[in-house]
């Protein structure tokens, strides 16, 4: 579909192309240099002792929850309003997705009191997602999780750039997850990245990205090794050449690419609080500096959000919302999972959540025909309720 204004886009020049074309010239496509270059400069930028690039962040995230001890038997607390692959990975090492509710109109992020009262004596870890690339309440989730034992994973697919206390996100947790899908604020088509301070679980999680083995093909190439033992049962979880140079490329754009995404941000919260402010922001007045890679609205009660939708399509903007909630999908239903409440603020607020279109390249110009159209779309709905 030609969408007027889609809902995201990607920042990809001549720099991108160039990159790519010395990789495929160098006629090395495997991990090596350039991905050791690409995690030095993201572990620099993040501030962590390690970076370990990655095939997706749904793989980091499996890998998290193996190094982190989790199998059958544990539990791990998370929200029911993200992704489905934050709760997957879970679910990969064996253990249980416990989902706590979250915080409410103002914040979407998981809740404090709910996953406090998720802990059962059988709780491993909390993984904490930052909705949007705004901060979870870290200081109270660490204080939280070192009362009870427990581990904490960030998964920061949304939240790269993103800071509290000036400290980046990611690098709260035991390890930190992040997403290069292309239709998040850096990209390399598929790809992620794991950040930890620990250098056991570093070491252990290079070796469980590439098959447990204890060298890699690069490593016998420079002459550096000559053959290999296996000492875990590990996986093909690696990123390639071409991804690694698009990522160096997309990295050095990123604070930039953030700085506009939050301009436009305010700009939407102005022109929004202007002509609907009966539509919710979330995360208006949020702590710490957001990387900004969603920007949610919430529908007002009663408003169908299906049709609300469609009205958008029809003036040619590309809509979506973040998320329909894990618990409910058949697979998860039928599966009996611990839910610790009946995670209302979670089932009440996706429903009326809509992402409108953000990326750093959308001019003042769209962002005010989108606005115009939620407008229009709001009375159109309200109309048919009468
Ligand atoms: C919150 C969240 N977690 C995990 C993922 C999985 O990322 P990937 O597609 O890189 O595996 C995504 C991707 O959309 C996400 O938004």
């Amino acid at each position: 579909m030609n969408w007027r204004v889609p809902l995201s886009d990607v920042d990809f020049g001549d720099e991108e192309i160039e990159a790519v074309k010395h990789v495929v010239k160098s006629g090395w496509l495997t991990m090596g240099t350039v991905t050791h270059e690409f995690e030095c400069e993201f572990a620099a930028f993040v501030g962590a002792r390690h970076a370990i690039a990655m095939t997706n962040a749904t793989a980091a995230l499996h890998l998290a929850c193996v190094v982190s001890g989790l199998g059958p038997g544990d539990e791990a607390i998370l929200p029911s309003l993200t992704f489905v692959a934050t709760a997957n990975a879970v679910r990969y090492t064996g253990a249980t997705p416990v989902f706590a509710d979250i915080e409410g109109e103002a914040s979407l992020n998981i809740s404090v009191a709910s996953i406090e009262a998720c802990i059962t004596p059988r709780t491993r870890a909390i993984l904490v997602v930052h909705y949007g690339g705004y901060a979870c309440d870290m200081p109270a989730i660490l204080s939280l999780a070192e009362k009870h034992g427990l581990i904490v994973i960030e998964d920061a697919s949304h939240a790269v750039g993103s800071k509290l206390e000036d400290r980046m996100l990611g690098t709260w947790g035991q390890v930190g997850c992040f997403s290069f899908f292309s239709n998040k604020n850096m990209t390399t088509g598929e790809g992620g990245m794991l950040v930890t301070n620990n250098d056991q679980l570093a070491e252990k999680l290079r070796i469980l990205r590439s098959h447990g083995m204890t060298s890699l093909t690069w490593d016998r190439h420079q002459g550096h090794a000559w053959s290999y033992d296996v000492v875990d049962l590990g996986y093909n979880y690696r990123i390639d050449e071409i991804r690694s140079a698009l990522g160096r490329v997309q990295l050095k754009k990123l604070p930039n690419n953030n700085q506009l995404r939050r301009k436009k941000t305010t700009l939407y919260h102005e022109l929004l609080r202007e002509s609907c402010p009966e539509a919710g922001t979330p995360f208006q007045n949020h702590p710490g500096v957001s990387a900004c890679h969603l920007l949610p609205i919430l529908l007002p009660v009663g408003i169908g959000r299906d049709e609300f939708l469609e009205h958008m399509k029809e003036n040619g903007i590309q809509t979506s919302f973040h998320y329909p909630p894990i618990h409910l999908f058949s697979e998860y239903r039928g599966m009996n999972m611990p839910v610790s409440s009946k995670l209302k603020m979670t089932e009440a607020l996706a429903t009326r959540e809509v992402t409108l279109p953000l990326y750093p390249t959308l001019s003042d110009g769209s962002i005010s025909l989108v606005v115009k159209s939620v407008q229009s779309a709001l009375k159109r709905a309200r109309q048919s309720v009468v």
